[in-house]
């Protein structure tokens, strides 16, 4: 049975730059991680971040999968590199849930648009779906946390994003 969703040595690296300088930037960081090098130093000395490096991964139907890593590792590129949000670099992301494979990195616009529509789903991390009705409009906005333990009449701090 093929996988729900595969990801096959996905690399996402950001320039820093743009234009020419940018896709030059981001050949020699590929260049410089094929050869060995620590992602950190490639990112500090090629103007570009390397967030998500060589990621392998393949999810079963049904499969229930956590990704945990540092603050900053790549989890969140890599997951909307799932749904094209992120542009892949290099590598693969195979999308085999609810009908026949599509290579979401490198589809054309409408593939993807149908992917998004009916096979593949997120849920963000930091964006309030409507943040103006998810934070009601009260004197005291202490008086509200947005954080998911939304509670009326506390003295909590001004309303945070959730984190993690
Ligand atoms: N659109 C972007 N442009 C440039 N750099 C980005 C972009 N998105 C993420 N990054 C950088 O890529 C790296 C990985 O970020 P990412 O958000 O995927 O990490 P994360 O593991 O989800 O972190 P957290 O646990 O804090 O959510 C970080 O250095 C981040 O600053
Ligand atoms: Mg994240």
């Amino acid at each position: 049975m093929s996988a729900a969703l595969e990801f096959r040595d996905v690399h996402v690296i950001y320039p820093r730059s743009s234009g020419r300088a940018a896709s030059a930037a981001v050949q020699k960081a590929l260049t410089r991680l094929d050869a060995g090098e620590e992602s950190a130093v490639v990112s500090a000395e090629e103007a570009v971040t390397v967030a998500v490096r060589a990621a392998s991964l393949s999810i079963a139907e049904g499969e229930i999968c956590v990704m945990m890593g540092l603050s900053g590792s790549g989890k969140s590129t890599l997951l909307r590199a799932a749904n094209g949000l992120a542009q892949v670099t290099r590598g693969s992301v195979l999308l085999g849930a609810g009908g026949p494979s599509l290579d979401v990195a490198r589809c054309d616009a409408a593939s993807l648009a149908a992917a998004r529509r009916h096979r593949v789903s997120m849920v963000f991390q930091h964006a309030a779906l409507l943040p103006w009705r998810t934070r009601p409009r009260v004197r005291d906005r202490r008086a509200v946390a947005v954080d998911g333990r939304t509670l009326f009449g506390t003295r909590s701090a001004d309303p945070q994003p959730p984190a993690g």
